[in-house]
């Protein structure tokens, strides 16, 4: 079936969403997602950053939708028409939801491990004000300690369950969750136990904000002066494809490899992410390379680049071309006496 996004239209199968048809269009229109994570099952639907505007409903019933719809979990109908970035209506709910999530996010970007790398932060420099309007106290958690590799930041979570979704799908035995309701609602080990399980690390990776970080990279170091390679090594638990994050010849961390939208791959195991950080343990693949729009991606060679094309009139390039000419010295006789010496030697000192 056929949809239109922003004016592109695209053939998807049956099934496909709103956000995953925009994908696979790629580039500006893509809405931006907090919460879903195509590879964890029945994520997305809570953060509403993904909000579009549905202006042809289908072929068969072509009358638009009242609402902004959330595009990770409405489904595409063939004939449908929608609007992302070309909606005014959908560029003020998307700062609208911005200003909303960060009424209780406590803005602690220079100490948070995660900046540079964090998805709210890419979305209120994106849709965000300059300025806060909420006067009110901001919504506060006592530490909890979840462990001896997590850090659990409740004061930043914006309650996408997407670490939740990785306990549930990825781990044995669940031992966090979602614990209270309304504003009260926070991310907690239930019975106040250590997450101890093999994959519990993937919390971390799919936290789209500081909640949940590392606790052997704390505080070590600011994302965007690690290198981060693409390595990989034989592990009998998991694929062992990781990107280890480098400063000098040190191995900082490790975390698994994020795809354009930031999103895992492939999840891999604690004893990859927390016990290797030795240069020896891994095969160093290459850099690892960005898509995305990010701190950390800034003026990265890897990232593709549009090519700039300067229209300029035929006698200034012919001018040019001279220039270089001459500047790159390509008609000089090296070999060419002064003084009875070639002339290299004289340049050769
Ligand atoms: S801790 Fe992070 S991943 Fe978990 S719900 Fe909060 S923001 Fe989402
Ligand atoms: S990404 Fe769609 S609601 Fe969060």
């Amino acid at each position: 079936m056929k949809v239109t996004i922003d004016g592109q239209e695209i053939e998807v199968q049956p099934g496909t969403t709103i956000l995953q048809a925009a994908r696979m269009i790629g580039g500006d229109i893509v809405p931006p997602a907090m919460c879903y994570h195509s590879k964890l099952e029945g994520s997305g639907g809570k953060c509403r950053c993904c909000l579009s505007e549905v202006s042809k409903g289908s072929e068969a019933d072509p009358r638009p939708m009242p609402k902004l719809m959330a595009s990770c979990v409405t489904g595409c109908q063939d004939g449908m028409e929608v609007k992302t970035k070309s909606s005014p209506r959908v560029q003020e709910a998307q700062k609208a939801v911005t200003e909303f999530l960060l009424i209780n996010h406590p803005l602690d970007c220079p100490v948070c491990d995660q900046a540079g790398e964090c998805d709210l932060q890419n979305l209120s420099f994106e849709h965000g004000k300059s300025e806060s309007r909420f006067i009110e106290e901001k919504r506060t958690f006592e530490p909890e300690d979840i462990g001896p590799n997590i850090q659990l930041h409740m004061n930043r979570c914006i309650l996408c369950y997407r670490c939740v979704m990785v306990a549930d799908q990825i781990t044995d035995d669940r031992v966090h969750g979602v614990m209270d309701r309304g504003d009260h609602s926070n991310i907690s080990t239930c019975v106040s136990h250590a997450i101890d399980n093999e994959f519990s690390g993937n919390m971390i990776d799919v936290c789209p904000v500081g909640a949940l970080t590392d606790k052997t990279f704390r505080f070590k170091s600011r994302v965007w002066f690690n290198k981060p390679y693409n390595a990989h090594r034989d592990c009998p638990t998991c694929s062992g494809k990781t990107t280890v994050w480098m400063f000098g010849d040190e191995i900082q961390r490790v975390t698994g490899r994020k795809d354009e939208y930031h999103e895992i791959d492939e999840f891999i195991c604690n004893g990859c992410r927390f016990d290797h950080k030795e240069v020896s343990d891994w095969v160093i693949e290459g850099p690892r390379e960005f898509e995305k729009d990010s701190v950390i991606n800034q003026n990265n060679y890897t990232k593709k680049l549009d090519t700039v094309v300067i229209e300029t009139e035929e006698t200034i390039l012919k001018g040019r071309a001279i220039d270089r000419k001459k500047i790159s010295m390509s008609e000089i006789d090296f070999n060419e006496k002064i003084d009875g010496n070639p002339l290299n030697s004289t340049i050769n000192g």
